[in-house]
């Protein structure tokens, strides 16, 4: 691939220039409120071919189609259930991609052989614009490179997919930071498969019911089991250092990278502790805030991978609330291996 791609503020003339190539068939890069995303009209299967080729993603991978409200649904979508009515009053638009079965309209390509599609209507004012003009829906996976941290910013994006795609929107840095939260009103349960800015708790206090967690979310899920959200099963996020996270207290911690300073380790660490850690390290956001931590995650693995490769001991978020979602990507940029201190 060899496209000359052109870096462009998503002012009036970026967003007209993207929605006029996404009626053609062409793919660019956009921001939302989670992360930048690749665009494809989810009605055209060539184009959406195009951004599977851009990305390196693997065909299995199913695509979230971004649409701007409720009333673009009838023909991408076989029904609206009742649960998905209650969150998309609840959270739409916003964070929250919702999986639902699939209608005609929907270019095989986006659903990788499922009878069911994730829906997200974005909050980002630009995603929404470009929809609007272009009348077209689109469908967006996060615009890095397979398996490499999301892009939230342009800068990020262009790294990834400078010669791959002909347009980069510049709307400036994502304000949420990781992935919508991923979740299926398909079946008998309603089931979280990707954590994110809307929490499990949100999710229950609207349905008014339990939801399912994926048990993918927090653990490294054996060799072969069935997974019903395949991205769940790739290897993600992983920047070149080979990242441990340590559970335990600052002091644990800090010991813990002392008594290994024979490895010259790295580490990431929360707002502050740099300074008192004597190593080179990456700040991820401040100890216990979940959503500063979720808007600086992605930026700081890059940040290490600028640093270059080696060992990385990280600090460890919580698991419940907004934190699952960073512990979810966390833990996978570590390729789960944590240890209990
Ligand atoms: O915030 C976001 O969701 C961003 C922005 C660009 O909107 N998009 C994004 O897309 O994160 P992607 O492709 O990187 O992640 C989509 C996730 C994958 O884990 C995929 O397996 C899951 O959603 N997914 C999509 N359609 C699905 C379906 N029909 N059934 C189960 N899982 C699905
Ligand atoms: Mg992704």
């Amino acid at each position: 691939m060899n496209i000359k791609t052109v870096l462009r503020p998503a002012d009036e003339a970026g967003v007209d220039q993207a929605a006029q190539l996404l009626r053609r068939g062409e793919i660019f890069a956009l921001p939302t409120e989670t992360v930048y995303g690749i665009a494809a009209d989810a009605r055209q299967g060539a184009a959406v071919r195009k951004i599977f080729e851009a990305k390196g993603r693997p065909q299995d991978n199913p695509l979230i189609v971004h649409v701007a409200g409720p009333e673009m649904l009838p023909g991408l979508v076989a029904e609206v259930p009742e649960r998905a009515q209650l969150l998309i009053s609840a959270f739409c638009p916003g964070p929250l991609t919702i999986i639902m079965p699939r209608g005609p309209e929907v270019a095989d390509e986006c659903c990788a052989g499922l009878d069911t599609v994730g829906i997200r209507m974005p909050s980002h004012p630009v995603a929404r614009e470009v929809i609007r003009r272009s009348g077209c829906a689109f469908a967006a996976p996060s615009a890095n490179l397979s398996g490499r941290p999301s892009p939230t910013n342009a800068q990020d994006v262009l790294a990834d997919m400078d010669g791959r795609l002909p347009l980069i929107l510049d709307g400036g840095e994502c304000a949420v930071g990781v992935e919508s939260t991923v979740v299926s009103v398909v079946g008998p349960k309603p089931t979280l498969f990707r954590p994110g800015h809307i929490t499990l708790e949100d999710l229950e206090r609207a349905l008014g019911e339990e939801v399912e967690v994926s048990a993918a979310i927090l653990e490294k899920l054996p060799e072969g089991a069935v997974v019903r959200s395949p991205g769940m099963k790739y290897k993600h996020y992983a920047p070149k250092a080979d990242i441990t996270i340590l559970d335990g207290s600052f002091e644990q911690f800090r010991a813990y990278v002392q008594a290994h300073a024979d490895q010259n380790p790295g580490c990431l660490c929360f707002t502050g502790e740099a300074s008192q850690l004597g190593v080179p390290c990456v700040e991820y956001g401040r100890e216990g805030d979940g959503a500063d931590q979720a808007k600086h995650l992605f930026r700081s693995l890059r940040a290490l991978d600028e640093q270059g490769d080696g060992v990385v001991y990280a600090r460890c978020p919580g698991r419940d609330g907004l934190s699952m979602a960073v512990y979810n990507r966390l833990v996978r940029a570590a390729a789960f291996r944590v240890v209990q201190l």
